[in-house]
């Protein structure tokens, strides 16, 4: 992304994402279900940390069934911020939004810290090249047992940005039939101008340099795929 500061503009309105996430074009419902009975089974309280969280979709069907002590979402879209609030305010014990970058959210000492990071469709929009280190502090953050669910785009096997591009733009959007043409540009724009995504590979020699366990693969397809990755250790804190 051309900075870290600025919200992207297909994020300060949420109509067009609305359209997508209604009519579940990016599989949300196909994740949340993957996703949240390993969330409702965590063995304590979960204190969640929702990197680019968005609108905070993803995060309430991935939490609704889990006991939440807080949750903490961040991102750089304040409209987005503020439906997160309200969304997560029925599931959460504490709901705090923070208007930032993922970048500096992970850099951040937590106390005590997450055990749940949720990170969905967010983290291609940094290159590939950078997420060595945003992913090493993601491992650092979390709670010895805690969770990382990071949920994205997914390249091919060594398949370049430009096929991916391609192959998304002339296979899975012309079936996204309720978006208009000029929708459709402006979803074309966008990841030509900010999508960078990593191939499953990259995603788990990332992940295994940066500390995590061998995930579990809760999800994949052609073009989305969620991974569960653990901190090796308990997964209680300790007591005073
Ligand atoms: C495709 S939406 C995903 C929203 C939600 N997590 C979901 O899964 O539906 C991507 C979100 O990431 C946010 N975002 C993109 N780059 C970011 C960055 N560097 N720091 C914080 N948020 C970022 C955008 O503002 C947007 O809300």
């Amino acid at each position: 992304m051309p900075d870290d500061h600025s919200p992207l503009d297909i994020f300060e309105g949420w109509s067009l994402y609305d359209c997508v996430v209604n009519n579940n074009y990016m599989l949300h419902e196909e994740l949340i279900e993957a996703v949240a009975p390993h969330a409702a089974r965590y063995g304590e309280p979960l204190r969640v940390l929702d990197l680019g969280c968005g609108d905070g979709y993803m995060a309430a069907g991935v939490l609704k069934g889990a006991n939440v002590e807080s949750y903490r979402g961040v991102d750089l879209s304040e409209s987005g911020l503020k439906r997160a609030a309200e969304r997560l305010a029925p599931i959460a014990a504490r709901v705090e939004v923070h208007e930032g970058s993922i970048r500096a959210a992970v850099r951040e000492s937590i106390e005590p810290p997450p055990n749940f990071l949720l990170a969905s469709f967010s983290l291609h929009h940094y290159r590939v090249t950078e997420l060595g280190p945003l992913i090493a502090d993601c491992q650092r953050l979390i709670a010895a047992g805690g969770l990382f669910v990071w949920i994205d785009a997914r390249r091919g096997h060594g398949e370049s940005r430009e096929e991916y591009l391609r192959r998304f733009h002339e296979v899975l959007l012309p079936t996204w039939s309720e978006l208009s043409e000029d929708q459709m540009q402006e979803v074309r724009q966008h990841m030509n101008d900010e999508d960078f995504p990593a191939s499953d590979d990259e995603k788990l020699a990332l992940a295994k340099s940066a500390g995590f366990d061998e995930p579990d693969v809760l999800y994949a397809d052609d073009y989305f795929s969620a991974h569960l990755f653990r901190k090796t250790g308990t997964n209680s804190l300790p007591t005073a």
